[in-house]
């Protein structure tokens, strides 16, 4: 699908108010009043996915009345009720095509909140139709679905952020600020856990066939399962658990990925991995025999990926995930009774340096460095920040997407953001390597009365080709096959 007819004529507007003199709807405003925004300096939003997540991405863009909500697409009325009455304004749809067609140049802009699956066509969709776009982490399913929205945002030339949240975070700024003092030296390991899956994983195959909720028609499961394999309903699907199963969600990888992998991909300037390799942990209902449930993500895994030396630190480094509960072992330098990042919490990330470490909890919170000569770095409580929202909701990631959007393309504002497709994208398809190596090391033959896991090794990766080019059958797990009916670009 080519670019249709952009509608841009309202964007144009409020990016630089072209129409303000003479256009007769418009009223001046020294007669409306100081501080009155005319409603034609407002942003028109839709979210697609309005239930779960989305409810607080579109309320948090929509700023206390700051946007207007025009239109609302969720498959399920019951999820999308709180976004419904909260904005009663809006046009609701069931269907994203139909929403842009429909609505054409009534939108500017959409945030995208639904399962990781549709993430990709329904940004592709948007953009496409000349809509800005903020998009949920993992930007997408699968590599080829970031690597294909990163170089549209740059042809369309449209303003766009990931939904990672704690990029926005100034615990994030400090970290760089550090790291740039030389405090820790050159890195050569860093360590990202995570006690995701927090959803029922590595199970079996959901079987039977429940009745559809109320709240969803038999045409609004089919829009649900988009460019997936057809399923029937389960609600070991929908909503939430999505998240276990390879057809639509990411496992644990997808879902704490970008928050985690965020601050070392950031501070260090990181680029495409050039090595992946796994183990993933098995389940047992018989003795022997490990179950093996190709459609579901593993109970839990540990990934380690491979970074050439980078402008920002002179020597390769090694990330190591882990998750399912499974963290690395406590540092000599960090004191044994002291929480390793953010006291308490299940996830945190640890980069090792040559002249001490650095750590932090999720979103980069409570960021430290413990220095190899002695002493301990917190972030002072003052901290002067650059993110002038960093007290509203979720630091503001929304809102400074919105303002973005009405600075324009390639203007001040859109390049202070913080996870805009050119950098967020290169980032999900480090996390998605991730899942790369742990579906191709579920990849079997029969073999004498076993099998053979050819997948189970390192894998050489090819980031500019997006190639894996020691193993080819692990290059299927690049893109999907989309479904009848459903196509990308
Ligand atoms: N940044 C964060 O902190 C954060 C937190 C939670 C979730 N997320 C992300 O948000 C996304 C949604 O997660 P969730 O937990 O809200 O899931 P969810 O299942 O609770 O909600 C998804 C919503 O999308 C709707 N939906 C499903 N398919 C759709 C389609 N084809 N078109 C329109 N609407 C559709 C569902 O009905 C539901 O309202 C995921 O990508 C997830 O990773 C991010």
């Amino acid at each position: 699908m080519e670019k249709q007819t952009p509608d841009n004529s309202r964007r144009d507007f409020i990016k630089t108010g072209l129409f303000a003199a003479g256009s007769f709807f418009i009223v001046p405003r020294h007669v409306l009043g100081k501080g009155f925004k005319a409603p034609s300096d407002k942003l028109n939003l839709a979210s697609i996915g309005a239930g779960g997540k989305g409810f607080g991405d579109i309320s948090n863009a929509w700023n206390n009345g700051a946007e207007n909500v025009v239109a609302l697409c969720d498959v399920d009325t019951n999820q999308a009720a709180r976004a419904i009455k909260k904005f009663p304004n809006a046009k609701v749809f069931s269907d994203f095509r139909v929403m842009f067609e429909q609505m054409k140049g009534d939108i500017d802009a959409v945030t995208i909140s639904t399962p990781d699956h549709v993430h990709g066509i329904a940004a592709m969709t948007a953009m496409q139709a000349g809509k800005h776009v903020y998009v949920q982490k993992p930007l997408t399913h699968n590599i080829y679905e970031t690597r294909q929205l990163t170089e549209a945002a740059r042809k369309y030339k449209l303003v766009t952020q990931m939904g990672n949240q704690g990029a926005s975070n100034p615990g994030q700024q400090q970290m760089i600020e550090w790291f740039n003092k030389g405090l820790i030296g050159t890195v050569d390991t860093v360590y990202v856990w995570t006690n995701r899956p927090v959803w029922p994983q590595g199970i079996p195959v959901p079987t039977g066939k429940p009745e559809l909720p109320p709240s969803m028609s038999k045409e609004n499961w089919d829009l649900f399962i988009g460019p997936a394999d057809y399923v029937d309903y389960h609600p070991l699907y929908h909503p939430f658990k999505w998240r276990g199963w390879w057809n639509f969600g990411t496992g644990a990888l997808g879902d704490m990925g970008c928050h985690l992998i965020d601050p070392p991909f950031r501070v260090l300037e990181l680029g495409y991995p050039t090595e992946v390799e796994c183990s993933v942990g098995q389940v047992f209902t018989k003795d022997w025999q490990p179950e093996f449930i190709p459609e579901g993500c593993p109970p839990s895994s540990h990934v380690q990926l491979k970074f050439p030396a980078s402008k920002k630190n002179k020597k390769e480094i090694k990330m190591i995930w882990s998750d399912g509960g499974i963290r690395p072992f406590h540092p000599d330098l960090i004191p044994a009774d002291e929480s390793i990042g953010e006291e308490g919490s299940a996830n945190g990330v640890m980069m090792i340096g040559s002249k001490g470490i650095m750590t932090c909890g999720t979103y980069g919170l409570v960021p430290k460095v413990y220095l190899n000569k002695g002493g301990k770095l917190e972030m002072p409580k003052d901290y002067k920040t650059k993110n002038k929202n960093e007290t509203l909701p979720e630091y503001g990631h929304q809102t400074s997407w919105v303002e973005a959007i009405k600075d324009g393309f390639g203007n001040s504002k859109h390049k202070a953001l913080t996870s805009s497709f050119d950098y967020s994208g290169p980032l999900t398809e480090t996390v998605l390597m991730g899942n790369l190596a742990i579906r191709s090391y579920g990849l079997r033959t029969a073999a004498g009365n076993g099998f053979k896991y050819d997948g189970r090794k390192k894998l050489l990766w090819d980031g500019t080709n997006m190639k894996i080019t020691n193993f080819d059958d692990a290059n299927q797990f690049v893109n999907r096959n989309y479904r009848e009916g459903w196509k990308l670009i």
